[in-house]
């Protein structure tokens, strides 16, 4: 496995296997890589001829107040993660090589970034689009993986990649989980082992209301009430958003269907987790 640090370099590498005919697919990511980016390696590795993951620590997606700095960091680690998932190329640029003096150009996907993650962390997705952006125009990838752990991120890179017209396949993947139903983060690091405890109410709120759905229960005031209620029962759990809505256009709804999204952001402690479930999938 290779690890590259320029764009640059990259670049090269890139132009050089799509000239021999190759293809390659990428897994955006900022590191501290767990089982959930593992899973989307390997299934780019299955769908390509090279893998390149990204590993960066996006400064543009993070608020003033949020945790850039403290985020966890470990090349050690994730190089050993992302050789046993197929990895062929680390691509890890510096902050300075990506947006270098002078920087001045974003991308902005306008109704899908309002609600949810858009609406709690101003100008994150503007972050999360204009990198991907940037890695997609670097690493020329022909598949592009993401996990639909960060549900909302997905479908904002979908729209974007299709109203830019870019040449690259958008892939979703199943949110992995812990053993006890936690979906897998890299911030679940953060959490303590109380908070570990009660960062269960995300995953046991989902799975509640999967089953008052697949009971019947379509009224989405009274399957909030039980998401609530849940969340409710944990007293260091707060409620950042907790929100039932079209997994399509993620417009709000009274009544359920298959496409309808369950997402949630609940802080725990300090710590900010978000899950979500579409109630018609698995
Ligand atoms: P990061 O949080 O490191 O996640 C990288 C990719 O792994 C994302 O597509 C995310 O949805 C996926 N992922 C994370 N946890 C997962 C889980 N439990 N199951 C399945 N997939 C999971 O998301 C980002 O980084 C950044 O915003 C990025 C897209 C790299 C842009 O900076």
């Amino acid at each position: 496995m290779r690890i590259i640090n320029t764009v640059s370099g990259m670049q090269a590498f890139s132009r050089d296997v799509r000239k021999s005919g190759k293809t390659i697919s990428l897994v955006p990511t900022m590191g501290y890589l767990h089982e959930g980016h593992a899973s989307l390696m390997v299934e780019g590795k299955r769908r390509s001829d090279i893998l390149v993951a990204s590993i960066f620590v996006n400064p543009t997606q993070f608020g003033p107040t949020e945790d850039f700095n403290a985020y966890p960091r470990d090349l050690e680690r994730d190089r050993k993660v992302a050789v046993s998932a197929g990895v062929d190329v680390i691509f890890a640029p510096t902050a300075s090589d990506m947006y270098p003096h002078g920087y001045q150009t974003y991308v902005n996907v306008e109704q899908l970034t309002l609600p949810l993650c858009g609406a709690s962390r101003p100008g994150h997705f503007q972050g999360v689009t204009t990198v991907v952006a940037k890695l997609l125009n670097i690493v020329m990838p022909h598949v592009a993986l993401f996990g639909k752990k960060d549900f909302q991120q997905l479908a904002v890179i979908r729209r974007m990649a299709a109203d830019l017209n870019m040449d690259v396949e958008i892939l979703g993947m199943p949110i992995v989980r812990e053993a006890d139903g936690l979906a897998m983060s890299s911030r679940n690091a953060y959490l303590g082992p109380e908070e570990r405890k009660d960062a269960l109410c995300l995953s046991r709120a989902l799975d509640a209301a999967r089953a008052m759905y697949r009971n019947g229960e379509r009224s989405v005031p009274l399957l909030m009430e039980k998401v609530l209620r849940i969340i409710g029962e944990v007293p260091g759990a707060v409620i950042d958003y907790a929100d039932f809505r079209d997994g399509e256009t993620l417009e709000t709804l009274e009544t359920a269907n298959g496409q309808t999204l369950i997402a949630l952001a609940v802080k725990i402690g300090k710590t900010r987790l978000i899950d979500n479930c579409v109630l018609g999938e698995e």
